[in-house]
């Protein structure tokens, strides 16, 4: 398969293609730092998803939800290894130890169901979102074939995620009120958001070799984020009979910051 385009310079022969061969160092070592930071993103979100699928057993959730979660977490174990692969091709020699307990999100005085609810909509419906927004908005440029590859098998995944989410809130919504999901939406929103690798500052040059690279700079991100807020979670929650407000107040604070 053929790497090109990556910085115009030709193939070695003898050497298999890499993508980012050629980068300046720091931008290389920015991308290889970007697979790190997703494959411990990734390795969390195993560890959660197979936490939940245990909460979700416990709680009588159809089991086709159970399952999907189960199978959520072998998919994001293998995205995991896809992250590091990736990051030892941009030459990333060491990598953090595997995370051994993902940490839980959700208030403590909440009660189960309520917890898995919440851990459920952040992850699934915000989290999984943002990274399916995220994905595709990467892969409308264009850039290393391996890269591209790697991208779509994991956005593929990340849209059946998110759909599982949406699933579990209307089944939750069928059975009771998840109207108190409302006021935590901002704290699920700035879980979401941070923390991020990249401080603004980059050339419009270095952001768009980043992009070619399957790095979203920082501003674009949340600027993804946000459009996959208006067009696809708040209405979402509406429909489930959840309160956007709080939401939509943190985004309008967000703006005005810049941050
Ligand atoms: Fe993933
Ligand atoms: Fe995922």
């Amino acid at each position: 398969m053929n790497d090109a385009p990556d910085d115009g310079c030709p193939a070695d022969p003898g050497l298999p293609r890499r993508p980012g061969r050629t980068m300046p160092a720091a931008l290389r070592q920015l991308v290889a730092e970007t697979w790190v930071f997703r494959r411990q993103e990734e390795l969390d979100a195993s560890l959660r998803f197979a936490r939940l699928a245990g909460a979700l057993e416990q709680l009588a959730t159809p089991e086709t939800l159970v399952e999907l979660a189960r199978r959520a977490s072998e998919d994001e174990r293998r995205h995991a290894g896809m992250c590091e692969l990736m990051a030892r091709t941009y030459g990333q020699e060491v990598m953090p130890p595997v995370p051994l307990v993902a940490r839980e999100t959700a208030p403590r005085d909440l009660g189960l169901r309520e917890r898995v609810l919440y851990e459920v909509v952040a992850a699934c419906c915000i989290s999984e979102t943002e990274s399916t927004a995220g994905l595709t908005s990467v892969l409308a440029v264009d850039g290393p074939p391996r890269v591209r590859a790697v991208l779509r098998d994991i956005l593929r995944d990340e849209v059946a995620h998110s759909r599982l989410g949406w699933a579990y809130l209307a089944h939750a919504a069928e059975a009771g009120d998840v109207s108190l999901l409302s006021p935590y939406l901002p704290e699920m929103l700035e879980e979401s958001v941070s923390p991020r690798l990249f401080a603004k500052g980059l050339s419009d040059a270095d952001s768009a070799t980043l992009l070619a690279h399957g790095v979203l700079p920082h501003a674009r991100k949340l600027e993804v984020f946000i459009q996959a807020l208006h067009d696809v979670v708040f209405p979402g929650l509406e429909r489930c009979g959840v309160d956007t407000t709080p939401g939509r107040q943190w985004v309008a604070r967000r703006r005005q910051s810049g941050a």
